[in-house]
């Protein structure tokens, strides 16, 4: 499939406007998610073999999930499942609904395996996504796997004001998914990124645990690729006290790496983060600190240029308990979750391990998840 999707599909897909195929997909998925039938075929197609993980309290049945900003509406949740993920983000959501920035927004940087995007989080807002959530459940098509929820902040809220505005979604998100993540670092709204200073994210974190009475839904940290390894250890300073069930990293970067090729430059040259190929290595290095710093105690979703087996279990070995991808399924196509899940088997069997849990961190020192998070 993915060789029919690369040399057949993707060349016809890839000659119109990137957000214009991205709508297009999204509406056939929806399609496909409001029929059984073929939502059922499409799983006969697609769906990924068990690999079963357990992390944050959840049950994952494989552990390859669907990046944040896919399906920012929840419009087709039914048929990520029917992909062979075992996991979706929805969102980034805001409490108030937005247009995002003005298109064009979305660009291909082809021959580097790349997108940039400064999408800025259009989306319906959080009221919207929860009726949207609401119907989902209410038919027999909600998925078999955990679904969460990626939280941003709106473009109209002043910084000083951001505590409550991912609180106010929360409170109206909390009982409709399985976990949250507090999206302190997409580069697309202006000044976001500062709310990863401690002190900042702590007063959101705090907002949110009073709306989390007994810390009923785990909250992960999405950071950036682009913070030192010093402000990421601020942040990890947060995990016990605002008890932190995990770190999602990375979001997209605002760097860019060197390259000759002159369509390559032009696009890099627009502003918005990078994901794809380019990210993978820096996304990788994210993930191993944190497994080091919190000596594997701490969750990790490893999240940046993952197109193969091999990414996802690099990504793994440094120290990520569950991955996600989203550019790797603009440029490899709707098999990818089942074939990395097949790999995975594969490379696990290869080595002679059981279970996943144990091939976490294992280029990085091993895994201890389960001790108290407020050792950390
Ligand atoms: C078009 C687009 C929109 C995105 N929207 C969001 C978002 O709303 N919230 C978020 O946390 N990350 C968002 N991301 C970042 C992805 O979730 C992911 O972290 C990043 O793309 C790196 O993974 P990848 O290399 O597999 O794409 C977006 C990425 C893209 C390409």
């Amino acid at each position: 499939m993915s060789w029919f999707y690369r040399k057949l599909v993707r060349p016809v897909l890839f000659t119109h406007e990137a957000e214009d195929i991205h709508q297009l997909m999204l509406e056939k998925l929806a399609w496909v998610s409001r029929n059984d039938l073929v939502c059922d075929t499409v799983e006969s197609w697609f769906g990924a073999p068990q690999l079963p993980v357990k992390l944050f309290g959840l049950e994952f049945p494989n552990p390859v999930g669907l990046a944040a900003g896919m399906d920012k509406n929840a419009e087709a949740v039914p048929a990520w499942a029917a992909l062979g993920f075992g996991f979706t983000e929805l969102g980034g959501v805001t409490w108030h609904p937005q247009p995002g920035n003005p298109p064009p927004r979305l660009f291909r940087a082809i021959p580097e395996a790349a997108i940039v995007n400064r999408m800025g989080f259009n989306n319906e807002g959080a009221a919207a996504l929860a009726e949207k959530l609401a119907h989902w459940r209410a038919t027999h098509r909600w998925p078999k796997h955990p679904v969460g929820i990626n939280l941003g902040k709106s473009k109209i809220t002043p910084l000083d004001q951001a505590a409550e505005d991912y609180a106010n979604s929360f409170r109206v998100l909390r009982d409709l998914a399985d976990f949250f993540v507090v999206n302190v670092s997409s580069p697309n709204t202006p000044n976001l990124r500062q709310l990863q200073d401690k002190a900042a994210l702590d007063e959101i974190l705090a907002a949110l645990m009073d709306a989390n009475q007994d810390a009923a839904k785990p909250i992960l940290v999405k950071v950036a690729p682009d913070l030192s390894f010093d402000a990421l250890d601020e942040i990890l300073e947060l995990v016990g006290p605002r008890r932190i069930a995990g770190i999602v990293a990375t979001n997209t970067t605002i760097t860019r790496p060197p390259t000759t090729n002159a369509t390559v430059q032009r696009i890099y040259s627009e502003t918005g983060g990078l994901s794809g190929l380019p990210l993978r290595s820096r996304s990788t290095e994210v993930i191993s600190h944190i497994h080091r710093r919190s000596a594997g105690k701490l969750p990790i979703i490893g999240v940046g240029g993952i197109f193969t087996a091999a990414d996802a279990w690099e990504k793994i070995t440094a120290g990520a308990g569950l991955v996600q991808l989203y550019t790797g399924l603009v440029y490899e196509g709707p098999g990818l979750a089942k074939t990395i899940v097949r790999g995975l088997r594969q490379r696990m069997a290869a080595v002679g391990l059981s279970n996943l849990c144990h091939a976490v961190g294992r280029s990085n020192g091993g895994r201890r998840f389960g001790s108290p998070r407020s050792e950390l």
